[in-house]
């Protein structure tokens, strides 16, 4: 979904900003396109320093208007020497601003600066043997000796000029260097993953020994700034948001709550596609305990009379999407006749929508069919997104630092189109919907008891529109089979299928079968993401 914003009284932050105004100490990180650069920005915010994350073409203004405290340039797949490389701006080592340099990061400032890489006859994948032979200042208090994560296939041999080589390992004679006149740092191996297990170690010492850090941004941080500027911008104008249950719109919604009050309404819209009792739990959290006024709408007839006959996945997400739009411009327009002057909507963006929208590479887009259930780009409503900033795990902290209940803060994500696209191969009539709700109550009940909920990005049933002959008692039945899916996760653009225990297993396919008259045979997918994607259909 769009991220733009017209706001009057704060400046709409630029494409890909996380709002850097609002913060005084940011590290940037340009992203060379390797895989752990999200997680070199992610590291940084542990260590308590607020970080970014911008494409490395990103215009050296874009980087000098964060008046960031260091830089760090991430990993890639590319050689130095390969056509249309990436290139490092050398204006950019003359910020007076520190700059760490890691793997292919490292590589382009030793061959910028008249340094030797090569590439090796051998590459360097996974776990690999450190030596310290001279800590310098960014490996000082290390052990001589250590494990480190590495990734490359060109090395550097020499550092440039008037550079200080300070490590080595297996395959790269100058594993780390330094130069303390400049200001820029490189390291060949990953600190950021957690192989390297004196990784943090390495960036802290960069952020706090080297770039001066105080190192005081947390994710709860934010929240008595975002109250601050939502009441600035806000006035007493009128505010909706839509809440899905899921974390995202929840927590965005209780910190806007937080900031003005009443001047908020909430809009949950049930289009009967929820999980058991999902509906209540929403109403329960917001209108009973936190007080914040809600208009519940049950739309499930609506819904349900439009999905009737439909099969094929896609019709099925563009009904839903196309009805939750309409259902919620109809809320919206009660709400403005009835208290007037809305003018601005909640919207739960995250960090890493920030980065796929153009933030980051590029490299990862977001398939379209994951923004239905959300709202059209030309609502007349300007957002409010309090949530711009921060990663998945950051919201679920800002989430409990609100005291919004566990149950909100841990859960799962959940599609937009919810179990009608669980319903693979056939309709999702009422009667399905409630053999899958009722299997799909079991599967979370069981793994909850088992401690297992949290570990777990995803775990969720599947109805294919299939019968199977079974025996139950004397007699032959016939009913449906339930898949269960369970996967670990980071962001969902790769997951692993969970090794669940086999009584666990057992436990809930005994449950399923003996207390839902519909199911009579249970299955496991055990099927990866690639070359599987999460959900059925
Ligand atoms: P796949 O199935 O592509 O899913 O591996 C990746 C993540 O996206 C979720 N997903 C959706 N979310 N609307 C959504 O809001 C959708 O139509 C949709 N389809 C998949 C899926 O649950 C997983 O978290």
């Amino acid at each position: 979904m769009s991220a733009t914003s017209g706001a009057a009284a704060a400046p709409a932050a630029a494409p890909g900003s996380a709002e850097p105004e609002t913060v005084n100490e940011t590290v940037v990180v340009l992203d060379y396109g390797g895989q752990y650069s999200q997680l070199i920005a992610r590291r940084v915010r542990e260590l308590g320093v607020f970080s970014e994350l911008l494409p490395h073409h990103v215009a050296l203004e874009e980087v000098e208007r964060r008046r960031p405290r260091g830089l760090i340039l991430s990993g890639g797949p590319a050689s130095v020497y390969a056509d249309g490389a990436p290139k490092l701006d050398q204006r950019l080592l003359d910020l007076g601003i520190p700059v760490l340099g890691i793997c292919y990061g490292m590589q382009l400032i030793a061959h910028d600066l008249g340094g030797r890489v090569e590439g090796a006859e051998v590459g360097e994948f996974g776990r690999s043997e450190l030596t310290v032979n001279e800590p310098g200042r960014l490996l000082a208090g290390l052990p001589r000796e250590q494990t480190c994560w590495m990734s490359h296939r060109d090395t550097v041999f020499a550092p440039p000029p008037e550079f200080t080589a300070l490590a080595a390992s297996t395959q790269s004679p100058v594993a780390a260097f330094e130069s303390l006149e400049r200001g820029i740092y490189g390291i060949q191996f990953h600190p950021e993953v957690v192989h390297t297990p004196y990784g943090n170690q390495v960036l802290e010492r960069f952020l706090t020994d080297v770039c001066g850090c105080e190192a005081t941004w947390s994710a709860a941080s934010i929240i008595d700034e975002q109250i601050e500027r939502i009441r600035a911008r806000v006035g007493d104008a009128k505010v909706i948001c839509g809440l899905s249950g899921g974390v995202d719109s929840s927590v965005a919604a209780m910190l806007v709550h937080r900031a003005i009050g009443d001047q908020l309404t909430c809009v949950f819209v049930d289009h009967g596609l929820m999980r058991k009792n999902e509906g209540e739990q929403v109403i329960a959290a917001f209108r009973d305990r936190f007080r914040v006024p809600l208009v519940a709408v049950d739309a499930s007839d609506r819904f349900l009379d439009k999905l009737a006959g439909v099969s094929d996945p896609e019709t099925k997400r563009k009904i839903i999407g196309t009805e939750f739009i309409r259902v919620f411009e109809e809320e919206a327009s009660r709400i403005e006749a009835r208290e007037g002057g809305v003018r601005f909507l909640v919207q739960g963006t995250l960090y890493s929508d920030v980065i796929e929208s153009g933030g980051g590479t590029g490299a990862a887009t977001i398939k379209s069919h994951h923004n239905v259930g959300g709202l059209p780009d030309d609502l007349e409503f300007e957002l409010i997104e309090p949530l711009r900033a921060l990663f998945k795990d950051e919201v679920r902290a800002v989430g409990a630092e609100l005291g919004l209940p566990e149950r909100l803060v841990w859960r799962q994500p959940f599609p937009g189109p919810g179990l009608a696209i669980r319903i693979v191969g056939g309709e999702a009539t009422r009667e399905r919907l409630d053999t899958l709700r009722d299997a799909d109550a079991i599967l979370q009940d069981e793994i909850r008891s088992a401690g297992l909920y949290r570990e777990l990005w995803q775990s969720f049933c599947v109805l294919p529109d299939v019968r199977t002959v079974g025996v139950q008692g004397d007699e032959r039945t016939y009913g449906n089979v339930v898949v269960i899916r369970a996967v670990t996760s980071d962001d969902a653009m790769t997951a692993d299928w969970a090794r669940l225990p086999y009584d666990l297993l057992e436990r809930i396919a005994s449950r399923m079968i003996n207390e839902i008259r519909e199911v009579n045979r249970v299955v496991l997918d055990i099927t990866s993401k690639p070359p599987g994607t999460i959900e059925w259909e």
